[in-house]
């Protein structure tokens, strides 16, 4: 495991890659244009994650506040919208936070949505009733990413769902994969986490794990009430 970088330090490295190197490819992976063979298994394990999620969300979440942590281009937030709930959608990115906005415009629900850039450990969202981590804390080190888990959990009514990166030798392989591409060209690290680690530290109810292509993911549900 790489060593940990303060968690102030990774979120800039991480706002600089969502926010310039990689918002043109972000843009293109979340919408329907076309993709690479690879990253149509991305885009596909992706839905499939955000379904898992949003199974595990109340159908009807009329009165409920929901902050989408690290909403990216805004796909949960809306879905979730559209079911009624009260959404803070929070992103690093400003430049993904205004187009999380335009593609929300005249969609149901759409009202419900307050769009931020910033930090989803800003204390000042208040008490929440869920929270969601979709492929949002997988490239902070296990130290921070726990620590962010944490202070959300000791927000939230009801539960914090979230996705981090299982350790597998699948993954590994990819990881080492992606150290062949230009320094330029890569993302932030992902930092797989131990599924036994989470377990000890948390309250843990439902898991799933997408593994599709090159999208290997696991989903749990941080109980909190
Ligand atoms: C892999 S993308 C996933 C976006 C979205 N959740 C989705 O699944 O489509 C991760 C996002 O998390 C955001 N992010 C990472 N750390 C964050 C933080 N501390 N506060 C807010 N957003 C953060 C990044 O800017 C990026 O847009």
């Amino acid at each position: 495991m790489m060593p940990a970088l303060s968690y102030e330090k990774r979120r800039g490295e991480i706002e600089t890659y969502f926010d310039r190197t990689a918002m043109e490819n972000w843009a293109r992976l979340t919408s329907t244009a076309p993709v690479s063979g690879i990253r149509a298994t991305v885009r596909a394990g992706r839905e499939e994650m955000r379904n898992h999620l949003l199974s595990w969300l109340p159908e009807d979440m009329h009165g409920m506040r929901l902050l989408d942590a690290g909403c990216g281009t805004g796909a949960l937030a809306l879905a979730a919208a559209a079911r009624g709930a009260i959404v803070t959608a929070i992103d690093l990115s400003p430049q993904l936070i205004a187009l999380a906005a335009e593609r929300a415009t005249g969609q149901p629900g759409a009202s419900r949505i307050d769009f931020h850039a910033g930090d989803m450990l800003d204390p000042g969202f208040g008490r929440i009733d869920y929270v969601v981590c979709m492929d949002s804390i997988i490239h902070y080190h296990a130290v921070n990413a726990i620590n962010a888990l944490r202070q959300l959990a000791g927000r939230t009514e009801r539960a914090v769902l979230f996705t981090f990166a299982p350790r597998t030798l699948l993954l590994g392989g990819m990881l080492s994969l992606g150290k062949l591409f230009p320094r330029g060209e890569r993302s932030p690290a992902i930092e797989p986490l131990r599924e036994a680690r989470l377990r000890e530290t948390f309250s843990i109810g439902r898991s799933a794990r997408v593994s599709a292509g090159f999208y290997i993911s696991q989903a749990m549900e941080l109980v909190t009430c």
